[in-house]
């Protein structure tokens, strides 16, 4: 049994080591995200600002989740209450991953500071003490889980009080250098944070990514020790390296071999690059997982997205937010998903826009379509050119191909929606429901005025507008009654051959008039001879 070295050298702790889940015993989790980032230039705080549609600070969270299970705290300031909201909303309700411990830091003293006002959360209950502590910053969001992994691995194999994750960069401007002793082992001394550092310090490429493993034992105590007189005022969590190699203890580190998974985002740009290397890594996922992209360049899939088997994606396709799509669907160019669930063997054609929506299996979708929130198109149903739909299920195997708009509205089984019918659902104040029974025929341009209810089988004649509820099986027509003129349009052309107008009070325009008056056509005639052409 391997023991790690305490402080004080006497007690005994208990090993990292995983369960069947991979979840580390004895290792607790702090996630530093009070700070505004000032160098973002933003009114919302750097680790809301969404990284492949997932706020920075949840990929962080998310990583502490998966190797700790439950004892994970975030340190929260700047809209402490947002941060707060944002990774309640994540992590309830998921499987395996108990409440997370929030913490507020009031004033932004430095990311030392900020980790010791995490120390109540883990003061002594029933499990004891964390053996040790997983540090992290909220705004690294490309660091992988195997990374971390190797990082508490190490950190028990050199029986490290401090390990530290580094990575050598080109430009290391910005990040704290990592200055290594002059032993044969090449141990850290020290981190000295870029504003602090001279001139030879600046030249160190090897930077400290802002992830820790440090003794549990010794974490509280050394931040007690820390002491703010530096370039910026702060309380630097980095400091305690210091006290660990000068009191005599191991401080190890681990160095990236991929140093762009190491990226801090302070700025837009660095938001930016993280947004390219995420998308990067999400979509190279999913073509793992046997998901076919004609152009993965510009296929766009957020975080949380998932994608069945055998699912082709054209280019010019947004998946986003919660989105879950089957498998065996065919998703055309230019269209944006945002938190829907579509079955298994949808096609969904050129140009359509849905949220909060969900298809079910063999629906056929677009092109132009538009589904608003709460939206139910039922399995093999038909949804085609510009047809937009709101709060409304369609039935298994219905069709509204042309031109609609469905809000509010329960359509049953077999329904054929003519081309241009309305909901007319709101009358200035409220909304209304409209109800559609099984195997409906509604002609062209019906319009509906809510509440109705149309029972089943019943056909409604094209242009009708139904005002009333209709009985089951039965004909509505609604509209006016058609009057055909003979010779009408002739003549009217006639009187207009020259390019005039017809002139005042001429009985051409009354529906009643059988004949042109043969003074009115004299009269006419007359001025067309005065006239030049
Ligand atoms: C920090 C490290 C630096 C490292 C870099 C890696 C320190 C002193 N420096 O610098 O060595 O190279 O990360 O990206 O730790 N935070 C708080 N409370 C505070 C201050 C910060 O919670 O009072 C949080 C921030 O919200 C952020 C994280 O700590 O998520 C890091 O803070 P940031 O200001 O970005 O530190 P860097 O200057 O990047
Ligand atoms: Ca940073």
């Amino acid at each position: 049994m391997k023991h790690s070295r305490s402080i004080a050298g006497s007690t005994v702790k208990k090993p990292v080591s995983s369960d069947q889940q991979g979840k580390m015993a004895g290792l607790a989790v702090v996630v530093m995200a009070a700070g505004l980032g000032k160098r973002m230039r933003s009114k919302q705080a750097k680790v809301l600002h969404p990284v492949a549609g997932q706020a920075m600070v949840l990929y962080s969270v998310g990583l502490g989740l998966h190797v700790a299970g439950e004892r994970v705290a975030v340190v929260v300031g700047h809209q402490a209450d947002l941060v707060r909201q944002v990774i309640a909303r994540a992590t309830s309700g998921k499987s395996g991953s108990a409440p997370v411990a929030i913490v507020e830091q009031r004033e932004q003293l430095g990311t030392g500071h900020a980790v010791l006002q995490s120390r109540p959360v883990f003061a002594v209950g029933k499990r004891g003490a964390p053996s040790n502590y997983l540090i992290l910053n909220g705004d690294t969001p490309l660091l992988q889980e195997t990374t971390v992994r190797e990082l508490l691995r190490v950190h028990e194999a050199e029986r490290a009080t401090v390990t530290v994750l580094t990575a050598v960069l080109a430009d290391a401007s910005g990040y704290g250098r990592v200055v290594r002793t002059n032993s044969a082992e090449g141990g850290v001394s020290r981190i000295v944070e870029d504003r602090d550092a001279n001139a030879e310090e600046r030249v160190i490429r090897e930077i400290n990514v802002g992830t820790y493993v440090v003794d549990g034992e010794f974490l509280f105590r050394a931040l007690e020790k820390l002491d703010p007189s530096n370039a910026q005022g702060e309380y630097y969590l980095t400091d305690i390296i210091r006290l660990a190699e000068r009191a005599g203890h191991r401080v190890a580190a681990v160095v990236l071999d991929n140093p762009d998974e190491g990226l801090g985002v302070n700025t837009r740009r660095q938001l930016a690059e993280a947004e390219q290397v995420v998308r990067k890594q999400i979509r190279d996922r999913w073509l793992d997982a046997g998901v076919t992209m004609i152009d993965p360049a510009s296929t766009w899939i957020d975080a949380a997205v998932t994608i069945g088997k055998d699912t082709i994606v054209h280019p010019n396709v947004m998946l986003e937010g919660s989105t879950v799509i089957g498998e065996d669907c065919v998703l055309r160019s230019f269209i944006r998903l945002t938190d829907c669930i579509v079955g298994n063997g949808v096609e969904i054609l050129d140009h359509c826009v849905f949220t909060d929506s969900h298809i079910e299996d063999d629906a056929h979708l677009g092109p132009f379509v538009h589904l608003r929130p709460g939206v139910v198109v039922r399995k093999k149903a038909k949804v085609g050119n510009f047809v937009e739909m709101k709060k409304t299920d369609l039935g298994e195997g219905s069709k509204a191909n042309h031109l609609s708009y469905l809000g509010d509205a329960k359509i049953g089984k077999g329904v054929n929606i003519g081309a241009g019918t309305i909901t007319c659902n709101y009358d200035g104040l409220h909304k209304f429901q409209t109800v559609i029974g099984d195997g409906v025929f509604l002609g062209s341009d019906t319009q509906l005025i809510a509440p109705v209810t149309v029972g089943a089988r019943a056909i409604i004649a094209a242009g009708t507008t139904v005002t009333e509820d209709v009985p089951a099986d039965a004909l509505v027509i609604g509209r006016v009654p058609q009057v055909n003129r003979a010779g009408w349009a002739a003549r009217r052309r006639a009187l207009l051959a020259d390019g005039g107008a017809l002139p005042p009070g001429s009985k051409l325009t009354s529906l009643k008039a059988d004949k042109v008056s043969s003074k009115s056509s004299q009269k006419n005639s007359k001025s067309t001879k005065g006239r030049t052409r």
